[in-house]
C-alpha cells in the first residue's frame, strides 16, 4: 500500500528534502507550509516526475489551519501513515534588546506548531489504529547556548513534549519519534555567522530521518559526533558549562575586565 506522509515546513530546508525523499520513494506526499509558491513549484516538479503529492498552503501557528490541513490528507489520501512536524524557525537573540515579538513566533511555530499537529493528527491515527508522528526538534535543546535562548528553550520544550507523547500515545499504536539534527546547509544556518561542525546537506538529513522512521527507531540524532558533544553538554555540571560557554561568547572577558 502507498505511504501516506504529511510534511509541515515542506516549502525549503529539510522538510523539501524529506518530501522529495518519501515521494521518489513512492509515497503520497502533503507539503504543508505558508510559501504557496515554492509549494506549488516543488508540488509540480514532483508530480511531472510521475510522483503522488499535492499541497496546501497551511500557517501551523494556527490550530485551524493545522486542522485543515489534515482534513484535506485525509480527504484525499484516506488517512496519514507518518506525519513529520518540521516547520521551525530559527534567529539569534539578545537578551539586551527587547525581542519579544520575535521570541513569540519562535513559541507559536516550534511549540504550538507541534501541539496543534498533534492535536489534529492523533484522532486520526487513534481511529486509524496506527500511525507515526515525528516531531523536528534539535541537539541544540540540550543547554540555553548564549545568543539563542529562545530557540533553545523551545527546542528543549519540544523534546519533552515529544517524550511525553511518545509515552502515552504508545497504547493507541502511534509511535512518537524525536528529531535532533546537528548543523543542516538551510536558509536558517545560513544566517549564522559563526563555524559551525559537521554541517550537513539537506538530502543527506532527510535519508538519516527517513532510514531512523523506517527502522522503528524512538529518537534520531545526527551526526553523531554532535550528538555527543550535545549530551556532553547537557551533563557538563552547571558551573563547568558556564565557564565554556561564557568564553565562547566573549563574556568571559567581559567578566574578567569588569571584575572589581
Ligand atoms: N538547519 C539546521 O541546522 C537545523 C538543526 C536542528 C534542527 N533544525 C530544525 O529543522 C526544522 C527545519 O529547519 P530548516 O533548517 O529546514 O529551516 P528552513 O530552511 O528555514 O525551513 C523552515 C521551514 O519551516 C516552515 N515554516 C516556518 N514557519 C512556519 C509556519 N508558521 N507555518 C508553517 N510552516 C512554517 C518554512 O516554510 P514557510 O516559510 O513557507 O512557511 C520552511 O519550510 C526546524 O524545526 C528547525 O528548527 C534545523
Amino acid at each position: 500500500m502507498q505511504q501516506r506522509i504529511l510534511i509541515t515546513g515542506a516549502s525549503q530546508g529539510i522538510g523539501r528534502a524529506l518530501a522529495i525523499f518519501y515521494a521518489e520513494r513512492g509515497g503520497y506526499v502533503l507539503l504543508a507550509a505558508r510559501n504557496e509558491k515554492a509549494l506549488s513549484e516543488l508540488s509540480s516538479e514532483l508530480q511531472a516526475k510521475g510522483h503522488s503529492c499535492d499541497y496546501t498552503v497551511c500557517d501551523v501557528a494556527s490550530m485551524d489551519a493545522m486542522q485543515a490541513a489534515v482534513n484535506f490528507m485525509v480527504n484525499k489520501a484516506g488517512g496519514i501513515d507518518i506525519a513529520i512536524l518540521n516547520a521551525g524557525v530559527g534567529g539569534h537573540h539578545r537578551f539586551d534588546v527587547s525581542n519579544s515579538e520575535s521570541v513569540k513566533t519562535i513559541f507559536a511555530v516550534n511549540i504550538f506548531g507541534l501541539i496543534h499537529g498533534f492535536d489534529a493528527i492523533v484522532p486520526v491515527m487513534m481511529k486509524q489504529g496506527y500511525g507515526k508522528i515525528a516531531g523536528v526538534s534539535s541537539l541544540a535543546d540540550a543547554r540555553g547556548f548564549p545568543g539563542s535562548g529562545p530557540y533553545c528553550a523551545s527546542k528543549a520544550a519540544a523534546t519533552h513534549l515529544l517524550e511525553a507523547a511518545r509515552l502515552e500515545l504508545k497504547a493507541y499504536g502511534i509511535d512518537v519519534i524525536t528529531i535532533r539534527p546537528g548543523f543542516v546547509r538551510t536558509n536558517m544556518t545560513a544566517k549564522n555567522t559563526f563555524h559551525m561542525p559537521l554541517l550537513m546537506d539537506p538530502p543527506r538529513s532527510a535519508d538519516i530521518i527517513a532510514r531512523g522512521i523506517d527502522k522503528g527507531k524512538k529518537r534520531i540524532y545526527f551526526p553523531m559526533p554532535m550528538a555527543v558533544v550535545s549530551g556532553i553538554a547537557k551533563a557538563l555540571p552547571d558551573a563547568i558549562y558556564e565557564f565554556i560557554a561564557g568564553f565562547q561568547n566573549g563574556n568571559f572577558i567581559n567578566r574578567l575586565k569588569n571584575k572589581p
